[in-house]
């Protein structure tokens, strides 16, 4: 008999890959996917704990599917419910505490043991609690993925981090940072690739420290990773997330030069723009160094859009370490960011701060810095009209005859095309641009480069 499996990512796009992994893990036990929880007999939420109000969306997701939980009568109509991801490790049996419902407890780096969690669960009427790190690699127990379902595709390559910002349970959550080596890496690429996906988007906490053992005994950078991965056959875009300014090598900088698959689009969080708050932050760099990365990242690839996280109300900032944020913001321009107020996290050195800052003055700083970052990702977008780029057309889009892809620079871009193009990579040209989005038409023939200056046709 199938049984279903429903499963909530919630947080980074390595969830949304772990998710696909387990899906894959519980397969070959007899688990199918659906997306209506009513019907699941296990349902996992795979969980973030990066800020306080992710954390607190899993319980109360967790009540209101206990109420679907005791509905369920008889053997083979159970729920299994299960609390996986990060805040699984942070909180580990604290989660039984509050949810004493909840059947299994399991973090990010135990889930290739999920088919022994499920039996036990079944056998046991005790909570399954697996929050170990193991000293081998989940990746070397997982069962080759199954084939891909779309045309691009998320590929971990590095995972946890050992860079312990003040602020971030990362490194407690996902664990000590660990590079999968380069054969496994190009192995999955090749087979994603051969699956029809078009573009791999490779995942890390810190995915430009990759550092992958290779056969040779040696290692690879993430830029040699790049350049050996544009070397599949029909593999037309590579993108990268998330990076760490200090982290940024000549060999990265330059494969953004070199590698004409790798698009140029850039995620590197900065936080703050003042040296003070980065160094209270316990991060590896100055304000003045990330100027220094970006100017080398822009002669290499003149066009490179760049993003950025920022976290406003940090303990100790004052009204000038904020405006030397939206100094830097001003300076370098962003065409898309993310931003949030400070969140204290249990276990983190900044929790303990006393010079915690209001929430009134967080609020206020957040909407003045978030006002600056829409105002650049618009102006960003309306300059992006007139031009043709190449967007993989992705899935159809919400209103019909529509398809949505992505631009070179990360844009949603929709497009009335027909269906029959989903999958491949065509040339828009740009007629109208929106706060997070841009509206195109089919324009000429694909050609070699992403983007082109020319004028769209009217
Ligand atoms: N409070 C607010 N934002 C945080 N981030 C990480 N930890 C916190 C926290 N405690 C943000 C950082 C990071 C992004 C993923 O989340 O900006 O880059
Ligand atoms: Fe968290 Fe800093 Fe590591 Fe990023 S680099 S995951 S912000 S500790």
């Amino acid at each position: 008999m199938t049984k279903k499996l429903f499963i909530k990512s919630y947080g980074c796009q390595m969830n949304v890959y772990d998710a696909e992994r387990m899906t894959d893990v519980l397969k070959p036990i007899g688990y199918s996917v659906t997306d209506r929880p009513e019907e699941a007999n296990l349902v996992i939420l795979n969980t973030c704990h990066i800020r306080e109000k992710a954390a607190e969306k899993v319980y109360s997701e967790l009540g209101r599917l206990n109420r679907e939980k005791i509905k369920r009568t008889g053997k083979d109509n159970q729920m299994i419910l299960a609390v996986g991801g990060c805040v699984a490790q942070a909180e580990g049996a604290e989660i039984v505490r509050r949810a004493p419902y909840v059947d299994m407890v399991f973090g990010p780096q135990t889930y290739h043991r999920l088919p022994e969690m499920v039996a036990r669960a079944h056998r046991d009427a005790n909570v399954v609690l697996d929050t170990d790190f193991p000293v081998e690699s989940k990746f070397d127990h997982l069962p080759e993925p199954s084939a891909p379902n779309g045309y691009s595709a998320f590929l971990t390559v590095q995972e946890g981090c050992d860079k312990f910002c003040a602020f971030c349970v990362v490194p407690y959550t996902r664990g000590a940072e660990f590079s999968r080596p380069t054969t496994q890496v190009l192995a999955e690429a090749a087979h994603l690739v051969a699956g029809g996906v078009k573009e791999i988007t490779l995942l890390g906490q810190n995915v430009n420290n990759y550092h992958g053992s290779c056969d040779d005994g040696g290692e690879w950078s993430l830029g040699r990773l790049i350049h050996e991965m544009a070397r599949i056959d029909g593999l037309s875009g590579i993108r990268y997330t998330t990076s760490y300014p200090a982290d940024m090598d000549d060999e990265l900088i330059n494969a953004h030069r070199d590698v004409e698959q790798l698009m140029p689009f850039l995620h590197l969080p900065v936080q703050s723009g003042s040296d003070r708050i980065l160094k209270a932050m316990n991060r590896r760099h100055s304000s003045g160094d990330y100027r220094q990365i970006v100017a080398r990242l822009r002669s290499a690839r003149p066009d490179l859009a760049l993003s950025s996280d920022f976290i406003v109300g940090f303990p100790g900032e004052s009204d000038k370490d904020f405006e030397k944020t939206m100094d830097l913001v001003r300076e370098i321009g962003f065409v898309q960011a993310y931003s949030f107020k400070y969140s204290p996290r249990p276990g983190t050195p900044a929790a303990a701060e006393p010079l915690q800052v209001s929430e009134a003055v967080k609020s206020e700083r957040l909407a003045a810095l978030q006002d600056l970052l829409n105002d650049q990702q618009l102006a960003f977008n309306r300059d992006c009209i007139g031009k043709e780029m190449n967007v993989l057309l992705e899935r159809p889009g919400r209103k019909p005859g529509q398809l949505v892809g992505r631009s070179p620079y990360m844009q949603a871009v929709q497009v009335n095309a027909p269906e029959s193009l989903i999958g491949s990579l065509v040339t828009l040209a740009i007629t109208d641009a929106h706060g997070n989005s841009l509206s195109a038409h089919l324009g000429s023939a694909p050609t070699g480069p992403f983007v082109s200056e020319k004028r769209a046709i009217a």
